[in-house]
């Protein structure tokens, strides 16, 4: 039986170090380490956009979806990240950029026509890759608003061919303990898995996202495919993705597993239902810190609440 520890995100928000401070100086000791200070600009940037997809991007924005709010700082979203197997801390740029990206196969399982597998650049030229610029609602009441570039998860789906009797859609990231030491921890439950239904996952909102400011996907964002579902809370939104799984049964995701009490399968955003220690009823955009309040569905209701209708017994906030 596995111990259970008190996730780096349980921490109150005002018990953490400035962001300014900590951001300052993880980025000398960074760029110290890895003897960019001695670099021109131009170079380190080309190591940030150093991914074989780079020509693919920037691609066309799909003008549909509508931000209510500015974007977010690309040194933000790309700097303060959750991403567990490389620490529980936000600073993880650096740990992260020991996953190896290329080669990357993609497993499509479980209830299929025909299970396969598929390369990550095969699996980019098959799909039609759009930017989106959609809001990000992290469970920890801290936002940003991002223009992803990727593609609809249905268009996945429709390739990978489910069953008429799946009914849940099982993700899976990758799990390599030499490159991401949060997974010797034994504590957690690797690997991180996380579900949709088969209806949520071909609503239109569902994206896989793979690049994000005209870019490749950072390593430390969940290069090379991670899902965007904007409309819950960011813990649904799984990183390095290695297998998409068809089901008749719903999977129990990472958090849940971990803290089943705190959350739970469908996590959609909702200010009114508190998280058991701490408020939903706003959140704090990175970068500027400005609060701003809370949306039922993050704001995407329109697009999503049909999905819900039927399943209010359910506890769809948590
Ligand atoms: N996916 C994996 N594999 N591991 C993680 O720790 N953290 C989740 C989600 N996906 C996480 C993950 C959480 S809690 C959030 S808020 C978002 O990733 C953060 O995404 P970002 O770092 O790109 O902002």
């Amino acid at each position: 039986m596995w111990v259970h520890r008190r996730p780096g995100w349980r921490l109150k928000e005002s018990a953490a170090t400035d962001e300014s401070v900590y951001l300052n100086r993880r980025q000398l000791v960074a760029g110290i380490a890895a003897g960019s200070m001695l670099l021109p600009q131009a170079a380190q940037a080309q190591r940030v956009t150093d991914d074989p997809s780079a020509k693919l991007y920037p691609v066309k924005r799909n003008e549909k979806y509508k931000l209510d709010r500015p974007l977010t700082d690309e040194k933000e979203a790309t700097t303060y990240n959750n991403f567990y197997e490389f620490g529980t801390s936000k600073s993880i740029v650096r740990a992260a950029q020991e996953l190896k990206i290329r080669p990357w196969t993609l497993k499509i399982a479980g209830m299929v026509e025909k299970p396969f597998d598929i390369g990550i650049d095969d699996l980019l030229a098959k799909m039609p890759l759009e930017e989106r610029l959609y809001r990000h609602r992290c469970v920890e009441a801290w936002a940003m608003a991002v223009p992803w570039s990727g593609f609809p998860l249905k268009a996945l789906v429709d390739l990978a061919k489910p069953l008429g009797s799946a009914k849940y859609v099982v993700m899976t990231t990758f799990m390599d303990p030499s490159v991401a030491p949060g997974q010797k921890q034994f504590f957690y439950p690797w690997p991180y898995v996380e579900g949709l239904t088969v209806a949520e996952a071909t609503n239109e909102l569902a994206f896989i996202a793979t690049g994000i400011y005209g870019k490749p996907m950072p390593k430390q964002n969940g290069s090379p495919l991670r899902l965007a579902v904007p409309w819950k809370y960011g813990f649904k939104s799984i990183k390095s993705i290695v297998k998409l799984e068809f089901s008749d049964k719903r999977p129990t995701s990472y958090w849940e597993a971990a803290q089943g009490s705190e959350y739970g399968f469908w996590a959609n955003v909702h200010p009114a239902f508190p998280h058991p220690r701490w408020s939903q009823e706003s959140e704090r955009m990175l970068g500027t810190n400005e609060r701003v309040p809370t949306q039922v569905f993050n704001g995407y209701g329109e697009f999503v609440g049909d999905l819900y209708k039927g399943l209010e017994k359910e506890r769809l906030w948590a």
